[in-house]
């Protein structure tokens, strides 16, 4: 056995597969973990978790999830998920349960409720304050508990910690507390959750080589040591700060090429290919806007963390700023399209394909085609919506217009086809066969069209337009 506090011996033993004996469990099979809300992250992480041998108990204090969940049913729209749940459950090795009693037969705590962020962009603390309260009554001598949550730095020491010790034990003493950011991305959830490496920072080395050897023998995947909880917490906001200033370049960049009529794929394409640091130059592609429930508040968290303590950081605030006002920068292309067709927009058509924030999702969540819909709507645009990924009932409550039941009531007569996810379903579309109006317009919001592609639509008659194309 290793000396459990020494790095480099540490990580040549993961390598190594040798046990370091921190869990004191060196076989994952024998291993139970609590998987604290079993929201779309926490469903993932049971359900490969369970997959990969592990015993596996989750804890929501929603009763309707967690009775859908052992009954078999997943609301979430993710590949293979609902397979995998029903194979761990099936098998006995995921049991879902209200009670946070359950949590004292693991050795392994994973805490994933929702931390939403409030206007200011400071922390609803609401669910991990209840979480960790819950869980401080429950607690058992030598668990390892570890934040999955992503949250501003500082978090987990001052907020979670002292929850948790509430129950009367003490972290590093009785327990040993980490945190390890969730990276994962809708619609690929599953294959990253097995295969991206895993960021680890504990409340001391003992903790973070207990939650580094946890993931390496249960998912076996690259395991990155960070110096401090407050390290590993700060992981996750660079992620997606910069993931989302990144699409805030590419959507000015697509502004700045329209001016020259040049087209911005072009750019990006040819942009991308000069080494920089440890790969590419990597500009990501523009579009009608960012949305989900990640990079949407994350830079908000970056922002507000480090204002409270007197620092300004410009560039989270301009990628939101930038990002956000893609919708109605959208709309106004169509208006523009619209008006320079002779058509006027207070009395046209327009069908958006496609509600959801990306491609083969029906997820609505801070979805960027709300404030497209919502701009044209206001321009006095007949808007008709359309997604078959979505469910109807919550389209209308996002939208305010019941959706379309199928792709020719949505199109028929339009002046324009706004295609804003491009969905498997959508790649296929026949436009020569569409019911549309004469010179109706393609729109293209995020399905990145070949030249050969908008030509083909060209000499159908279509008039075509993309952001910075
Ligand atoms: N959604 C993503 O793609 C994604 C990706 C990476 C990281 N994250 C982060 O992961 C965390 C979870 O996100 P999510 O999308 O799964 O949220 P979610 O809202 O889908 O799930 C949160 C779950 O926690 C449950 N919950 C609330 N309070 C509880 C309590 N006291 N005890 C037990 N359960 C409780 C809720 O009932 C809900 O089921 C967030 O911090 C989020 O920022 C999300």
């Amino acid at each position: 056995m290793v000396m459990v506090c020494d790095p480099t011996a540490v990580l040549a033993a993961l390598e190594a597969e040798q046990p370091l004996g921190v869990l004191e469990r060196s076989v994952p099979e024998k291993l139970t973990v609590a998987v604290i809300g079993l929201g779309y992250v926490g469903s993932c992480i049971a359900a490969t978790l369970a997959d990969r041998g592990l015993d596996v108990v989750g804890v929501d204090t929603n009763p309707m999830l967690v009775g859908e969940l052992s009954g078999g049913y997943c609301r979430f729209q993710e590949h293979e998920l609902a397979e995998t749940l029903l194979r761990a459950t099936s098998a006995g090795r995921l049991r879902v349960t209200t009670d946070y009693a359950a949590v004292a037969t693991a050795k392994v705590v994973l805490i994933a409720v929702g931390t939403p962020v409030h206007d200011d962009g400071s922390l609803a603390d609401e669910q991990l304050r209840g979480a960790c309260l819950s869980l401080s009554g429950h607690l058992r001598r030598g668990q390892l508990l570890v934040l999955k949550s992503t949250v501003p730095p500082g978090t987990t020491r001052e907020l979670v910690l002292p929850l948790l010790e509430q129950g009367g034990l003490v972290g590093g003493v009785d327990f040993k507390l980490a945190f390890t950011p969730e990276r994962l991305a809708e619609g690929t959830a599953l294959a990253e959750l097995r295969t991206f490496p895993i960021v680890v920072g504990g409340l001391d080395e003992e903790s973070t080589w207990a939650a580094a050897e946890f993931w390496h023998l249960a998912l076996g995947v690259r395991v990155l040591p960070q110096d401090s909880l407050e390290s590993a917490e700060i992981v996750k906001l660079a992620d997606n700060w910069w993931i989302d200033l990144n699409i805030a370049l590419a959507n000015e960049l697509a502004k700045y090429c329209a001016l020259f009529d040049v087209d911005v794929l072009d750019v990006i394409a040819a942009a991308n290919s000069i080494p920089k640091g440890n790969g590419n130059v990597n500009i990501l592609l523009p579009s009608v806007g960012v949305g989900g429930s990640c990079l949407t508040k994350d830079p908000w968290m970056v922002w507000r963390s480090a204002r409270s303590r007197g620092l300004e950081i410009h560039t989270a605030q301009v990628g939101r700023e930038v990002n956000a006002g893609m919708p109605e920068h959208t709309a106004q292309l169509v208006i523009d399209e619209l008006v320079a067709a002779g058509k006027d927009p207070a009395s046209a058509t327009v069908a958006v394909l496609g509600l959801a924030f990306k491609n083969n999702t029906g997820d609505l969540r801070a979805t960027p085609t709300q404030g497209f819909v919502a701009a044209l709507a206001k321009a006095g645009a007949e808007v008709r919506v359309y997604d078959p990924l979505v469910d109807p009932g919550l389209a209308e409550e996002v939208f305010g217009v019941r959706p379309a039941g199928t792709l020719h009531e949505a199109v028929l007569d339009a002046d324009c086809v706004a295609v804003l996810a491009l969905h498997r379903e959508f790649e296929g579309i026949d436009f020569g066969a569409l019911p549309v109006a004469a010179r109706c317009l393609i729109l293209d919001g995020r399905a990145y069209y070949p030249k050969e592609k908008i030509a083909a639509l060209r000499r159908l008659g279509y008039d075509y337009r993309g952001i910075g194309r």
